[in-house]
């Protein structure tokens, strides 16, 4: 069953750059409603945790330093269609080929310091999320 979550976060170079409020601003414009989120660090364990599908990749050593570098935004988001959707609003893992108005070709760097992760199915979205949060930090529905 599709679901309508998807997971993100703010990398190191967006936190550190100040970029945190603009692009939240534009991932709740494009329609995606935050419903947990928190600034955290994460241990070089959990890094590698994280991106352990990519641990034989030649920069997984640099991705995790980058990862761990200092201070992330994380957070689960809901909208219909979250997961393709919020792919296109961040644009292509490369800054250089990501089409214009979106978050990376508007804040990344270069491929390594790329501002924002989004997961690339419902199944890690779902993985990502329980790795970030408990289901207390969680809230979704309409409280008005
Ligand atoms: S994707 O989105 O999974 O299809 O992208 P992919 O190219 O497979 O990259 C997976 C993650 O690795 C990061 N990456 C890199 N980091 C450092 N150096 C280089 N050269 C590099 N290439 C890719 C990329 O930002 C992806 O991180 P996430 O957080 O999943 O977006």
């Amino acid at each position: 069953m599709a679901t309508n979550r998807t997971f993100t976060m703010l990398k190191p170079d967006a936190v550190d750059k100040g970029y945190i409020g603009a692009i939240l601003e534009k991932i709740n414009a494009t329609g995606f409603k935050i419903v947990a989120m928190k600034m955290t660090r994460l241990t070089r364990a959990g890094a590698e945790e994280f991106y352990k599908i990519h641990k034989d990749r030649p920069f997984f050593g640099e991705l995790v330093d980058y990862m761990t570098c200092g201070p992330i935004v994380s957070a689960i988001l809901e909208k219909e269609n979250a997961v393709e959707d919020f792919r296109v609003l961040i644009g292509a893992t490369n800054p250089a080929e990501a089409a214009e108005g979106t978050i990376r070709k508007l804040y990344a760097e270069s491929i390594g310091n790329n501002a924002i992760h989004g997961s690339d199915s419902d199944e890690n979205a779902a993985i990502e999320s329980a790795f970030h949060f408990s289901g207390r930090e969680v809230f979704s529905g309409n409280f008005f």
